[in-house]
């Protein structure tokens, strides 16, 4: 929280005073300077490029069969000992985020996603490295050959004159890390839970998790953090998140396979948390099963 009031924002807490900031018209997502990004915006162009997405996730539901066997197969793969963040997380987030654009994503092109995040930084972008790595992606996916899916449908999408170019460039970038990035926090979150305190079920984890623990709004008063900790984890009103159902789906079938592997009994180690102010999750955190301890 003092972060936030180091750089002016005022911060939103308890559930109602949140949820009535959320739905409030008088404050927008729109920091102005006509970002494309779907997230910082508001209004009839918010709602266009809304509607294109929420097409696109639907095809990832009911989540396809050959999504559900690599995710379950990737799980099934782990070693005996194995970070829940790079071992688990990653590859099943990178899976989703995978079959949402309909292109391969490798370890570098994670590597940069990851980095992303600090060019969504709450505190005016001033991380170049992150901004480089945003650009980086974009600059890669509209060169990309697509197959069936999101990236495809983008296109199709500005070729029907729903998108301009500014929305074709970025929005790619900008769905790939809604999709990544707080699916990677909560997996490994809620890994970590399994592993050391039993069975729940993922709408409890993501809620007790709250991978994104704040969003942004601008307001007559200045910027304000509205907070997502008190049983609001996936937002509310115009900008909630339309991934929710997949990001549900993608959290069973990850963690019902990891609970069969940990069903041996492990140890869990090396646990250390990210720092960010926003999104919340494990750094890392070294999972030993019982039968790797030797
Ligand atoms: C546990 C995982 C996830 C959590 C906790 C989460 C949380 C959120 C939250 C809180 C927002 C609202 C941001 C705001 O109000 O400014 C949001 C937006 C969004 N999310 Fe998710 N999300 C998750 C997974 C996903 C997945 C898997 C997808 C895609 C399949 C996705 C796609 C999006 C998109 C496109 C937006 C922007 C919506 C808009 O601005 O209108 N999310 N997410």
């Amino acid at each position: 929280m003092d972060e936030f009031e180091r750089h002016g924002i005022g911060v939103v807490t308890g559930r109602d005073a949140c949820a009535r900031a959320l739905r409030s018209a008088e404050l927008t997502s729109d920091p102005g300077g006509g970002s494309p990004s779907v997230l910082l915006r508001d209004g009839e162009d918010h709602t266009r490029l809304r509607a294109v997405l929420r097409e696109i996730i639907a095809g990832l539901e009911p989540v396809p069969a050959d999504l559900r066997t690599s995710i379950e197969t990737t799980v099934t793969g782990l070693g005996t000992s194995f970070d829940l963040v790079r071992g688990f997380a990653r590859p099943v987030a990178g899976a989703v985020t995978s079959a949402l654009l309909g292109v391969p994503l490798d370890d570098v092109f994670l590597d940069h996603l990851e980095a992303t995040t600090a060019n969504l930084d709450v505190f005016g972008g001033v991380d170049r490295a992150g901004q480089a790595s945003a650009f980086r992606l974009a600059v890669q996916l509209s060169r990309t050959p697509a197959g069936p899916g999101g990236l495809t449908a983008l296109r199709e999408a500005h070729a029907a004159g729903r998108l301009d170019e500014d929305e074709l460039m970025f929005t790619p970038v900008v769905l790939a890390h809604a999709a990544y990035e707080n699916s990677l926090n909560f997996l490994a979150g809620a890994g970590l839970q399994l592993a050391t305190s039993g069975p729940r079920t993922v709408r409890e984890l993501v809620t007790a998790i709250c991978p994104a623990r704040y969003v942004l709004r601008f307001g007559p008063d200045g910027p304000v953090a509205i907070s997502l900790a008190d049983g609001l984890p996936f937002g509310l009103g115009r900008h909630a998140c339309p991934g929710s159902g997949v990001a549900v789906a993608e959290g069973e079938i990850a963690l019902a396979a990891l609970a069969k592997v940990l069903a041996v009994g492990c140890r869990v180690g090396e646990v250390r948390w990210k720092t960010h102010p926003v999104f919340h999750g494990p750094e890392r955190a070294v999972v030993t099963l019982a039968s790797g301890d030797g």
